[in-house]
């Protein structure tokens, strides 16, 4: 297994002596920097085709040629936006980034585990800080919609001023904005998910939000490690807010699934395929709770299978980080043709036609793909 979308990219590009073998001895976070310097370099594969008119859908008011994002995590300084677009996804996640760069943790923090296809990391917001993202996207035009994940820094004094200033700073830039309590690599940082803690923290984002000059829209992403009470305090406090939408789910810090596996037993937030039955209950749990609210839903999507079953559980779009290491950016495609296949072969003209069918069962831990 090779932690990098690489492979395929340099095959396209015929750089073979880089290729699998290579990547293969490659420590996962090497890699991942190689991918993100050959995105810059423009070896990646550009689609060619428009997507399907089966894909157009729409997202807190933006308009998506696809449902499919490459979710935050990935490009967390803002690197490679145009290029991922250019791939294919239909939205860009950057970040987490924080008011000021941090190193993260030490390194070891990223880890295959290769017989389940999934990740363990304890990155812990290593980012440039605020100031080299936005120096990066300011004037750059996007051919998706752009998100901007927006975080706080470890050593912050009020991890609310932190957020506060990543909406003042990218309201106008972004597509969308993130806010992400979620990451398990910051302590303290999930007790934002907390009643008081989250109104607080909401109260005064949408209040900067408010004083920006564009309306952006404002997304809430949580953990998929909330219990079902959880859940409901999240979704009452947001029904008192203007919140835009939610992003179901980080990582988690269970480990079912991988027992026993080489690197299972590391400290960090588990990615990948593992992740998938859990986050997906927890995106339906939350649809539940939440009406109309869009959720983009995240976690363990390693297939085409996989990505219409997310949207079967509740969402309204999808994004996926961790089967790209294994699946490199020809499994974007090969989801996107398959959800075209699926919402055909379900009678369905659209992403909605097929949004949340199977809610319940998924909600009930009765779903399967
Ligand atoms: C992440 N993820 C993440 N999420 C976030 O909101 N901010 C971040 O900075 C990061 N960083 C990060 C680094 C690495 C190495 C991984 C694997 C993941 C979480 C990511 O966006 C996503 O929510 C989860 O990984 C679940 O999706 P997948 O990977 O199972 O498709």
């Amino acid at each position: 297994m090779i932690f990098s979308p690489l492979s395929p990219l340099l095959r396209h590009a015929g750089i073979a002596k880089l290729t699998s073998d290579t990547l293969l001895r490659m420590d996962p976070e090497t890699a991942h920097r190689a991918t993100i310097a050959a995105l810059r370099l423009g070896l990646a594969p550009v689609q060619q085709e428009p997507d399907a008119p089966e894909l157009r859908t729409s997202l807190c008011g933006l308009d998506l040629s696809n449902p499919v994002g490459m979710a935050a995590g990935f490009d967390k300084n803002a690197e490679v936006p145009k290029p991922l677009a250019q791939v294919g996804f239909g939205m860009v996640e950057i970040g987490t980034v924080t008011p000021r760069p941090q190193a993260g943790n030490e390194k070891p923090r990223l880890f295959r585990i290769g017989p389940a296809e999934g990740v363990v990391n304890r990155m812990g917001f290593n980012n440039e800080g605020h100031e080299a993202a936005f120096a990066r996207l300011k004037g750059l035009r996007v051919p998706a919609a752009l998100g901007v994940n927006i975080g706080a820094n470890k050593d912050s004094a009020d991890f609310v001023a932190d957020y506060v200033q990543g909406v003042s700073r990218f309201a106008d830039l972004a597509d969308y904005l993130t806010v992400n309590i979620s990451s398990p690599n910051t302590p303290g940082l999930r007790n934002l998910q907390a009643d008081e803690a989250l109104r607080r923290l909401l109260g005064e984002v949408l209040t900067a939000r408010a004083k920006a000059r564009t309306r952006v829209p404002v997304l809430l992403k949580i953990a998929p490690d909330l219990d079902e009470a959880g859940l409901d305090v999240i979704a009452s406090v947001i029904a008192a807010t203007d919140l835009d939408g939610l992003i179901v789910s980080n990582t988690t810090l269970s480990r079912d699934g991988v027992g026993g596996l080489e690197n299972a037993s590391e400290t960090g937030g588990l990615s990948g395929r593992p992740l998938f039955d859990l986050s997906t209950r927890r995106l339906a749990q939350m649809r539940q709770r939440v009406g109309t609210l869009p959720i983009v839903g995240v976690g363990g999507i390693h297939s085409p299978q996989s990505a219409i079953a997310k949207i079967e559980a509740g969402a309204d779009a999808i994004q996926l980080y961790s089967a790209l290491v294994f699946g490199g950016f020809d499994l974007l495609d090969r989801i996107k043709r398959g959800l075209v296949a699926g919402i055909r072969a379900r009678g369905g003209k659209s992403v909605a036609d097929i949004r949340g069918t199977r809610t319940d069962d998924w909600a009930a831990g009765r779903g399967t793909i």
